[in-house]
């Protein structure tokens, strides 16, 4: 049985100030819940430390957005593995489509990133997912098994429990058009048989898939009702506690 993961990307939102506000709401809406499911929350880089003094001893754990490939060197204005642990980061997300676009990171880039987290003692939440265009010419499971394979290439079976992979469909990011249930468990499912393929029939069973895409308090309880959908990476509805809490109840 694998456990649900929710998470909360907060991209370039909050600072310090606003930042404290928002984990304070969290962590005060959550002390009347009983959370089944692992909740993440992934803060700018300039929030992280403060946060992470904030969430101790709390059920929320901590991720960055992104990290360097390298240890340390002459690369202004990166961040490295060794700085997001020491800030107090678990998790980092690696490959996001906004990485990938907007950041020109390649497959190689990100697979880089992925292994230099896993020997960092990191847990990569690692995205991939298909653009519009992609869908609509009906090769969303070739770019999927591209990103897929080569963003995990050479890293061994024995990492994948510090895993998560996430489907972020490009054109429901932030565009208020959730893949249906039925779109995202077809390439969730394709994604666990592509995990047997490339490891095996345990790596595929045990694997963390979260869905990403406008996900919401409306949406979240049909998406992760799928046999193949683990948990939601959540954008714009994580930025305020109402509705972060809205879909953590749903998991
Ligand atoms: P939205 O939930 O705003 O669509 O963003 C999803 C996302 O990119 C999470 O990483």
């Amino acid at each position: 049985m694998r456990k649900k993961i929710v998470a909360g990307n907060w991209k370039m939102f909050n600072n310090l100030e606003e930042s404290k506000e928002l984990i304070n709401g969290i962590l005060e809406k959550l002390k009347n819940e009983k959370v089944n499911c692992d909740v993440i929350i992934c803060p700018p880089y300039t929030s992280l430390s403060e946060s992470a003094g904030l969430l101790k001893g709390s059920v929320v754990k901590l991720g960055a957005q992104n990290m360097h490939a390298e240890d340390k060197g002459a690369f202004t204005g990166e961040i490295s593995s060794s700085m997001l642990k020491s800030a107090g980061c678990e998790y980092v997300i690696l490959g996001h489509s906004e990485r990938r676009t907007i950041f020109n990171e390649s497959d190689d880039d990100i697979n880089k990133k992925v292994k230099k987290a896993f020997s960092a003692g990191l847990k990569p939440i690692f995205c991939f997912g298909e653009t519009l265009s992609e869908r609509e010419s009906g090769i969303t499971n070739e770019v999927v098994k591209r990103q897929v394979t080569e963003g995990l290439k050479d890293i061994p079976e024995s990492d994948l429990v510090n895993l998560v992979v996430a489907y972020e469909p490009v054109w429901a990011i932030g565009t208020g058009k959730t893949a249906t249930p039925e779109q995202a468990e077809e390439v969730h499912s394709f994604v666990r048989s592509l995990i047997k393929e490339l490891y095996s029939e345990t790596a595929a069973e045990n694997i963390v898939i979260q869905y990403g895409g406008s996900v919401k308090p409306e949406n979240a309880a049909d998406l992760l009702s799928r046999k193949n959908i683990d948990g939601a990476l959540v954008g714009g509805a994580c930025l305020k506690a109402d509705s972060f809490i809205g879909i953590i109840k749903s998991a």
